[in-house]
């Protein structure tokens, strides 16, 4: 057990005190790790590795599946303790919680099925140009993963399971929120890996994975959160070109609606792409574009689909919008909103922007204009921005100078005018959507970005190769 200092965990969720005023609800608490509790899990990941000769990468690949396995059935076991805590730690609803239970599962399970694929093909000698060629894939080396409060399980799960099956040893961080439900897992964890091969620190960031940086002893990063976050740790290493990474960033994903759209089918998907977990995910929908020849229409649609919306608590199953878990999120959302207000946008929506302590209702803006907050800020929130346009010329410019290129979606109707689209933008973004809102999954596609959205690919199969590397052992053929 933890003798030194705890940190409490607060819920997004505010129960009413006595007096009738929302108190904050205070539901666990983890240990506050300092510098040297996090140098002490790196020196036990760094020793476990043993510059490769560890006895964790030095397991068959069939050995590690093993342990992977078993990780598995003890996680499966704590499905019911999982939900309960994302849904009272982070607000997410129940049907969402249990989707994100399942589809880590799913993804351990694919990955373990990929390995075994990409096995067969590997480690083979090659007779080529002359010379006898073995190439052996190998872990990294030891590697740091940190996953975001939207995604706790699975995004956080995504760089995990793919770094601890291929050799690398660990030190892991959760996410900022969403922390104790790695509390039923600690078991699992311990019990299906030998020791030092993951180590898991809580606390605070700075106190904890700066430190972790600073000393040089990490090979790989792996890190779902901001552009600016990332950037900054990464040249904490002494020798930042050294550090192989994985990153998942910023996004600013747009929606573009042709003239010739099917509305009705528009407005569903934007809706759900955009309000999806109160728009607190990477690949939401952030900013909609609609030809001025449909978009009055289409921001009434919009309105009234997003005033159907259920809001309340996470485990009432009819309920699409809950409470936010970042602190002074709904101040922030706020201001994004009486900004373009004060611009000239309207909101569109009965009650667009009211806070009830820490839900904020969600606001369709319209017309949206590049002068505004919202145009430029990833809101990663339930702000819906809708920008007319006259001529698509002016949305290829916006996706072109945008900063960022995760992925958009395209809404229309005219195969020859979509498909020039596509092949106008393809080279901006990791995902292009038709008729379809933005997602990561099915998690066997490529999930990665452009410019300052992504750095390495994450699908299943892409994961088991950035979390190696191959070396050639070659022979001179007699
Ligand atoms: O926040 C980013 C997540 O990877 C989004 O995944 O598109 O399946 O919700 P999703």
């Amino acid at each position: 057990p933890w003798q030194g200092e705890y940190a409490d965990v607060v819920s997004p969720i505010c129960l009413r005190g006595d007096d009738g005023r929302p108190e904050a609800l205070v539901i666990g608490r983890t240990p506050l790790m300092n510098r040297h509790h996090a140098l002490a899990a790196l020196d036990a990941a760094v020793e476990a590795y043993g510059q490769g000769s560890g006895y964790w990468p030095r397991l068959s690949v069939e050995e590690r599946i093993g342990h992977v396995e078993s990780f598995l059935v003890a996680m499966r076991e704590q499905r019911e303790a999982v939900v309960e805590l994302l849904m009272w730690e982070i607000g997410k609803s129940y049907n969402d919680s249990c989707k994100e239970f399942d589809r880590t599962c799913d993804y351990i399970a694919h990955t373990i099925h990929e390995l075994k694929e990409l096995e067969r093909r590997s480690n083979r000698f090659e007779l080529v140009g002359g010379v006898v060629a073995q190439i052996r894939r190998l872990p990294v080396g030891v590697a740091l993963c940190m996953g975001p409060f939207n995604y706790p399980l699975n995004e956080t799960f995504t760089t995990l399971i793919p770094a601890l099956i291929m050799g690398n040893t660990v030190v892991f961080k959760p996410a900022k929120y969403g922390v104790l439900l790695i509390g039923p897992l600690l078991k699992a964890f311990q019990e299906s890996f030998p020791p030092g091969v993951i180590n898991i620190i809580f606390g605070r960031g700075r106190d904890t994975v700066g430190p972790l940086m600073e000393s040089g002893k990490v090979d790989m990063f792996a890190f779902i959160g901001t552009h600016r976050g990332a950037s900054a740790l990464k040249q904490m290493h002494p020798k930042p070109h050294r550090l192989k990474a994985v990153l998942g960033l910023d996004a600013n994903n747009p929606g573009i609606v042709m003239p010739d759209a099917e509305l009705d089918a528009a407005v569903h998907e934007c809706v759900t792409g955009a309000l999806s977990f109160n728009g607190q995910r990477c690949t939401a929908l952030k900013l909609l574009f609609v030809h001025e020849s449909v978009a009055d229409t289409f921001v009434e649609k919009l309105a009234v689909a997003v005033d159907e919306l259920a809001s309340g608590m996470p485990w009432d199953p009819d309920v699409k919008l809950t409470p936010l878990p970042e602190p002074g999120k709904t101040l922030y959302l706020s201001s994004l909103v009486d900004d373009a207000v004060a611009g000239g946008a309207r909101i569109c929506n009965r009650n667009g922007g009211e806070v009830h302590g820490t839900y904020f209702h969600p606001a369709v803006l319209y017309p949206v204009s590049a002068a505004m907050r919202v145009y430029r800020e990833e809101q990663f929130g339930p702000v819906i921005p809708v920008v007319r346009y006259s001529d698509i010329s002016e949305v290829i410019d916006h996706v072109r100078q945008s900063d960022f290129g995760q992925q958009l979606s395209i809404f229309g109707s005219d195969p020859e005018q979509v498909a020039h689209l596509v092949d106008v933008l393809a080279n901006q973004v990791g995902r292009i959507n038709l008729n379809a809102q933005c997602q990561r999954g099915p998690d066997t596609l490529p999930f990665n970005g452009r410019k300052d959205s992504a750095e390495g690919t994450l699908s299943v199969t892409d994961a088991l190769r950035v979390f190696s590397i191959r070396t050639t052992v070659a022979t001179k053929a007699t």
